[in-house]
């Protein structure tokens, strides 16, 4: 696959998307978003892929949208024709697993990208923020909605408000991040969590992000019952065979193309 504004690489069942607009710091535009719509599609319908890392610069996983393409929009540009964003919630149509890698800034709509991935892990270069106050707009992408739900009220009203930046060690602290490893190390470490979910059974690892993906959606009885059906399902899956029997076996399960 070629891009203008992304490079795409396989590493055996994983795919790596790094945004590639270094002089711009990866700022969000429409051609870059499409791009990785297509190639996030591409790679969900592959079945020799197990999960998807998106990663950025080492200076940059995004700055935010586009501020030079943006900046004389009008009301009718962003609204009726829903400029800037329209194409940036592809992502949350990705069935597989999907892993950021964040390294440098990950600002404003770079926040909210990175939100949208299943889980992150920061190099310790990695700064998070939503600066869009600053610039006399409000987040667009669901920094508002993503952020409270994911480090609570008091964090997010603080980050959002003050438009401070923070930093890796405080971003693993309140949640945001899963890990954070030596920066040099990021790509490296974030393909080994990488391959190991895209070890797992690939059908079982979809229905756990479907899971947890419907606790942000729904009440706690619905989404038990839910999870519960995801559950009886499992047992209508060949990797629930190999996996209970290699384990009664005493041998590693073997779910390639599970
Ligand atoms: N849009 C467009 N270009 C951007 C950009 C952005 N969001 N962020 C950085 N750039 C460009 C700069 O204009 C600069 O280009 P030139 O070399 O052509 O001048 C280049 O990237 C390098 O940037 P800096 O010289 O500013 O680099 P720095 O190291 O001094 O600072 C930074 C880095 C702190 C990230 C700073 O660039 C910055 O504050 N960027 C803007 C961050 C921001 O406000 N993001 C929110 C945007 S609004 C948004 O995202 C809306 C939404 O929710 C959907």
């Amino acid at each position: 696959m070629q891009y203008e504004d992304l490079i795409v690489e396989i590493h055996d069942k994983v795919a790596l998307i790094r945004l590639n607009r270094p002089k711009a710091l990866n700022a969000l535009n429409d051609r870059m978003m499409n791009e990785l719509g297509d190639a996030l599609y591409k790679f969900d319908a592959d079945p020799a892929i197990g999960c998807i890392v998106l990663t950025g610069s080492e200076k940059a996983f995004a700055a935010g949208a586009d501020i030079a393409a943006m900046a004389d929009y009008t009301y009718t540009d962003t609204y009726r024709d829903n400029y800037i964003t329209r194409n940036w919630e592809h992502i949350l149509r990705v069935r597989k697993p999907v892993v950021g890698a964040v390294s440098g800034y990950a600002l404003g709509g770079g926040c909210e990208l990175a939100m949208m991935c299943d889980f992150l892990i920061a190099g310790d270069n990695a700064k998070f923020g939503q600066p869009e106050i600053k610039v006399g707009v409000t987040p667009g992408a669901g920094g508002t909605q993503r952020l409270p739900r994911t480090i609570g009220k008091a964090k997010a009203m603080d980050l959002l408000l003050t438009a401070r930046t923070i930093d890796a060690a405080e971003a693993e602290r309140i949640g945001l991040v899963s890990r954070v490893v030596p920066a040099d190390k990021l790509i490296e470490e974030t393909l080994a969590a990488a391959a190991t979910i895209a070890a797992m059974p690939t059908s079982v690892a979809m229905m756990i992000k479907d899971a947890v993906n419907r606790a942000f959606e729904t009440t706690l009885t619905e989404g038990v019952n839910y999870e519960r059906r995801l559950f009886q399902a499992a047992f209508g899956t060949p990797a629930q065979k190999e996996g209970m029997h290699a384990f009664l076996e005493k041998r590693a399960p073997k779910f390639d193309g599970l």
